[in-house]
């Protein structure tokens, strides 16, 4: 009886290991079609829920992290491999759905179109897998994207935008606010003058894009420029991103009152020109994914100005500034953004943080504590920010949205 029952005992286990090796969705998932398009946005939708959520278990590129294949039993199943590959789209959105032991099921941590999103990327990764054989590795093999948005708090990134499309951006910040009575009396700075400026980026390819901007403070008008020089690579050949950044700004607002005997520094009468409107922002941005949750880039940054304001003495007609911006993921649709931009002004050090909400492949939402309310880098970098704590912070927003 015992011997009995010890027999189907291991009969059990044995057809349960049996099955722990094949692991078949049923028919019925087989059937299931995909409703999403192969498109570039699907693409990087999936990419971005892969690299967050699966990559620490089945490798960035598909083939399983080797610390995990030596310590799951079983171990995490090689994406890229001709058994998963020959599978229909529905199977294996049904096994990401269902999950099997070590693999969780994604049924409530993902809604059906993410789902439909990481198995574009899955068959993504396929292609990209790196031909051992050749020891090639194709020129866009799995790039890499530091920053998923060419703005961040105020500082460029190096991104551009690979699908095409255009990109509408609102920066707002409100007035000064600091923890005292007034705080409330002037709710958080949101009763007082505020600046805000409008923005559309047009990608023009690949590796160039041209903006364009209108700003409250200053009227200005401005065009940007960015061209990508090179491209982080994710196996480590080109470990950053490189680009360069040109932007001319056009103030509108009436010349600054002067009175007819007035003179430049050399001595020369002084007359307003239309070149004493322009301002110029020319930066190299070097950009750094070093994990799929923290970002971070660099810039040298010269600002121009063709008037330079005789009061305060001291004011030159250019700035020089080195902006460092670090972005920490805190989930897959939140992060947090702190930027430091130390510049050669005595009295400007912009200190900026910004939490970003709800962001997703085209779409972010920023919430920002700034030490100026100018958000220009032309106007920016030539004005005195406030010292914190002492001095308060201002609130603001960042909105961008591609389309
Ligand atoms: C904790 C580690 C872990 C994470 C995280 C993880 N997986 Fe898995 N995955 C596994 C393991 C282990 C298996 C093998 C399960 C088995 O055969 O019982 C597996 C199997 C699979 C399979 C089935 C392959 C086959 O044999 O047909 C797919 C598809 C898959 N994972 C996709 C994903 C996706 C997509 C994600 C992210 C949303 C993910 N996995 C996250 C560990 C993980």
């Amino acid at each position: 009886m015992i011997k009995k029952r010890i027999f189907l005992l291991i009969g059990f286990v044995f057809l349960n290991l049996h099955a722990q090796n094949h692991w078949q969705a049923p028919s019925e998932a087989r059937q299931l079609q995909n409703p999403l398009n192969g498109v570039e946005a699907v693409w990087q939708k999936g990419q971005k829920i892969f690299n967050s959520l699966c990559a620490s278990c089945h490798g960035q590129d598909g083939t399983g992290n080797p610390v995990m294949l030596k310590t799951l039993n079983p171990p995490p199943a090689d994406l890229t491999s001709q058994t998963v590959q020959q599978q229909t789209d529905g199977e294996i959105f049904w096994k990401i759905t269902e999950g099997r032991g070590l693999m969780a099921s994604y049924k409530n941590m993902l809604t059906e179109e993410e789902r439909w999103a990481v198995v574009k990327y899955i068959r993504r990764l396929k292609k990209n897998k790196p031909k051992k054989q050749t020891g090639k590795i194709t020129a866009n093999d799995n790039e890499v994207e530091a920053f998923s948005f060419s703005q961040l708090i105020n500082a460029k990134t190096t991104f551009i935008r690979q699908t095409g499309g255009f990109g509408f951006g609102i920066q707002h910040r409100f007035g000064a606010t600091k923890f005292d009575k007034n705080m409330l009396k002037n709710f958080f700075g949101l009763d007082l003058a505020s600046n805000i400026r409008f923005s559309f980026e047009i990608p023009l390819t690949s590796k160039l894009m041209v903006d364009i901007g209108r700003t409250r403070y200053g009227k200005f008008y401005d065009l940007g420029v960015k061209y990508l020089l090179i491209k982080q690579s994710q196996n480590n050949r080109k470990p950053v991103s490189i680009a360069f950044y040109e932007n001319v700004a056009v103030t509108t607002e009436n010349p600054p009152p002067y009175s007819a005997n007035a003179t430049f520094a050399g001595g020369r009468p002084f007359q307003y020109q239309f070149k004493h409107r322009l301002y110029y922002d020319t930066q190299l941005i070097v950009s750094c994914k070093f994990s799929h949750r923290f970002s971070a880039q660099l810039a040298a940054e010269l600002l121009w100005r063709n008037l330079t304001p005789a009061s305060p003495p001291g004011e030159k007609a250019y700035v020089l500034a080195v902006p460092v911006s670090l972005r920490y993921k805190t989930g897959l649709k939140s992060a947090v953004d702190l930027e430091i931009m130390p510049t050669t002004h005595r009295h400007t050090f912009p200190v900026s943080l910004a939490y970003e909400i709800a962001s997703s492949g085209n779409h972010v939402f920023q919430i920002t504590v700034t030490n100026s309310d100018r958000i220009l880098a032309q106007n920016l970098f030539f004005n005195t920010t406030l010292n914190y704590p002492q001095d308060g912070f201002m609130l603001g927003f960042n909105l961008i949205r591609y389309f």
